[in-house]
């Protein structure tokens, strides 16, 4: 059993714990597929306001639906399409406010009304992309794409 001492009182503190924990549940695992799962489930667990927490993993010339938690979600995205396909292709984070007035953004559950995603880059290339999505419009800010941006930089070589 894992349990993890996250404060949730303030950003910087839920994701510097979050950080902690990712850091726990991975470190001297070898799997990526168990890492991206774990990693799943502690996004999850703790990051309030979402219906969707996961990872696309990019095979060839396009991301493929990896471990996730929220309702079954589109399998494969070209590169370049959608919020996950822009974020993989241009290296780039993206916060996107409102789901509906990014231009073809992919509709996996129709709740979903604002997204953040995060690319993460291992050996100079974008192995996976993080997503989340939110019931609420602008619920991702700044410190949140921050947050999952060290997240994604101390977990990348552990899921690629
Ligand atoms: N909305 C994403 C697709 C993935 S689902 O949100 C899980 C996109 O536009 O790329």
């Amino acid at each position: 059993m894992y349990q993890f001492d996250v404060d949730t009182g303030g950003k910087a503190e839920l994701y510097r714990d979050l950080a902690a924990a990712a850091d726990a549940l991975t470190a001297g695992e070898a799997d990526a597929v168990a890492n991206m799962a774990n990693l799943s489930a502690l996004l999850w667990q703790y990051l309030p306001d979402l219906n969707w927490a996961g990872f696309y993993r990019t095979v060839g010339d396009e991301l493929v639906l990896g471990p996730f938690q929220g309702r079954a979600a589109c399998i494969r995205i070209p590169w370049g399409r959608g919020v996950c396909g822009t974020a993989a292709a241009s290296g780039e984070t993206q916060v996107v406010a409102d789901v509906h007035a990014f231009p073809g953004h992919i509709a996996c559950d129709a709740a979903s009304r604002s997204e953040l995603v995060v690319p993460v880059i291992a050996g100079g290339r974008v192995v996976a992309v993080i997503d989340l999505d939110s019931p609420s419009p602008a619920r991702f800010d700044a410190q949140d794409a921050a947050g999952v941006e060290a997240l994604a930089a101390l977990v990348a070589e552990r899921v690629a």
